[in-house]
């Protein structure tokens, strides 16, 4: 499939939760339209020094969840356009939702609880699915978070029966619609 790639598109920003395929999807973007790929849990790891789960072990979920304000601030400071991957829960707070509407065009990519646990079911760098039962707690996590996904995105693309390359090319149209009605 072709994509457009000269079009002038707006940041992307990728939104959902662990394993919908924000980095896969994200990194794909940036290489398709040449942009500058970040990653707000990869820039929380480099600002701290430390791994995802030593950030949680050590000073707790709260202040992980402020370094993702920090991170997105930061981002915001930035001129040049970017594709943005964003840790799943990043949309609870709701100062985070906010900026992250200001940030760009927001995509939320919605999977459903099985293909999710498939994917995260062998990683083990997830803290919040270190657990006896992490499908239930992916269950709950859906049932959480889903509202604050749907009033955060611009966009929410159902990811079942779609590759990478039909996601790719659904954004960026709708993130060109998007620019030219900003
Ligand atoms: C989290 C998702 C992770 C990471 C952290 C917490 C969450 O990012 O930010 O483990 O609360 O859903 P991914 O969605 O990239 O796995």
């Amino acid at each position: 499939m072709s994509h457009p790639q000269s079009i002038i598109i707006p940041n992307i920003i990728l939104i959902g939760l662990m394993g919908c395929g924000k980095t896969t999807v994200g990194k794909y973007i940036s290489r398709t339209c040449k942009l500058k790929f970040v990653d707000t849990d990869q820039m929380i790891e480099k600002q701290s020094g430390m791994s995802i789960p030593t950030i949680f072990k050590v000073h707790g979920e709260a202040y992980f969840r402020s370094m993702e304000t920090e991170v997105l601030k930061k981002i915001a400071t930035k001129k040049s356009m970017q594709v943005i991957s964003t840790g799943g829960g990043i949309i609870i707070h709701p100062e985070n939702r906010e900026l992250l509407k200001t940030l760009g065009f927001v995509v939320w990519l919605k999977t459903d609880v099985d293909t999710l646990y498939q994917r995260v079911a062998k990683c083990t760098n997830r803290p919040l699915l270190r657990t006896a039962n992490p499908k239930e707690v992916l269950s709950k996590l859906i049932a959480e978070r889903e509202p604050f996904y749907q009033e955060t995105a611009h966009l929410v693309i159902d990811t079942a029966n779609l590759n990478v390359d039909e996601l790719t090319y659904g954004i960026l149209e709708s993130a060109r619609v998007f620019h030219h009605h900003d």
